[in-house]
């Protein structure tokens, strides 16, 4: 039987995976990973009779002594984009160090691995941390994670229907948005099955989306007509900055729309689709429900 250790468990993917794993494996058999273990999330996995152990990404030692005696660890990769590499080199030496017999990795999709990506702060250290796992000579499974589909009301803004715009410049570029409960689902699967060692798969969805279909999907579920404009990048800058966002959320913004539009997310795999047993959910199902009509 083995032990599955789940990082970033108190976050909206890691809490996803504790859930799917309940349903598939013994509670006895899962630990969580928690920076705080008296935090109200924290408490709800113990109260599913889930194990927590305290371990912070920045602290090495503290992580040595979590991964002891986990078998199997699924981990998330961290939030602090400035020291995220710094963190997963803390991760992977320490589960090296405390015997982990295989890392499941929560990578990123992507084509273009270069300087030149729109989006290579958040690449790199994913392409990093793959590189390193690679050559750890830890048991790996890298998971290219599609871009989350839950944030497509992020990226367009709380007045989408308001205002009737999808205002957003990804051009024409196709997008395989993918759930992020439905890629918890495939790691509860990989966690529990034999056969993912060394292994790189495609997390992505089975269609991908334009945002002009984005924009009619959401007309569609809110009643509301609703048109795709897409500004010039400086354009778009310039408005939501305007607007009183902040410039760490308008570049973060900004650069995944180009890197949309340069179709760095057009592509899709049936994986998921083999793992779950059944189709991922379209972007349409997931409009529906978020911009359903009152
Ligand atoms: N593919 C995509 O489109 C996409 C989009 C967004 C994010 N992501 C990536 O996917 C990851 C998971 O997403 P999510 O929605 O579950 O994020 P989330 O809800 O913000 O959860 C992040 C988790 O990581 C934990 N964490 C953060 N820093 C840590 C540290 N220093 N040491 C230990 N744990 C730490 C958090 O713990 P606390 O509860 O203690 O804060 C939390 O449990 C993100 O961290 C990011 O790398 C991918």
């Amino acid at each position: 039987m083995n032990r599955i250790l789940v990082t970033g468990a108190t976050g909206n993917l890691g809490a996803s995976v504790v859930d799917f794993l309940l349903n598939k494996t013994n509670s006895t058999l899962i630990s969580a990973l928690v920076r705080d273990p008296q935090n109200a999330k924290a408490l709800e996995l113990k109260a599913k009779g889930v194990e927590t152990r305290t371990g912070d990404y920045n602290d090495f030692t503290s992580l040595v002594n979590a991964f002891k005696g986990i078998d199997k660890l699924y981990f998330v990769s961290g939030s602090d984009i400035q020291n995220r590499y710094k963190q997963h080199e803390n991760v992977v030496k320490a589960a090296k160090e405390a015997g982990v017999k295989q890392v499941v990795y929560t990578s990123f999709s992507r084509k273009n691995e270069t300087e030149t990506s729109p989006i290579a702060m958040v690449a790199d250290s994913h392409i990093r941390t793959e590189n390193l796992l690679k050559a750890s000579g830890l048991n790996y499974t890298i998971l290219k994670h599609g871009i989350y589909m839950d944030m497509l009301p992020l990226f367009l803004g709380d007045q989408v229907v308001k205002s009737g715009v999808a205002y957003f410049p990804a051009g024409d570029g196709k997008v395989s948005f993918t759930l992020r409960n439905d890629m918890a689902e495939a790691a509860a699967v990989i966690l529990t099955t034999e056969g993912h060692a060394n292994k790189i798969y495609d997390m992505t969805n089975t269609q991908t989306v334009s945002f002009s279909e984005i924009a009619a999907a959401i007309s569609n579920a809110s009643g509301t007509a609703v048109t795709y404009v897409s500004p010039a990048p400086e354009e778009y800058i310039q408005t939501l900055s305007s607007a009183g966002v902040p410039m760490e959320y308008v570049g973060m913004f900004a650069g995944f729309a180009e890197a949309f539009k340069q179709g760095e997310f057009d592509q899709v795999s049936d994986f998921m689709e083999s793992l779950i047993g059944r189709k991922p959910t379209s972007v349409s199902q997931f409009l529906s429900q978020v911009y359903t009509r009152n």
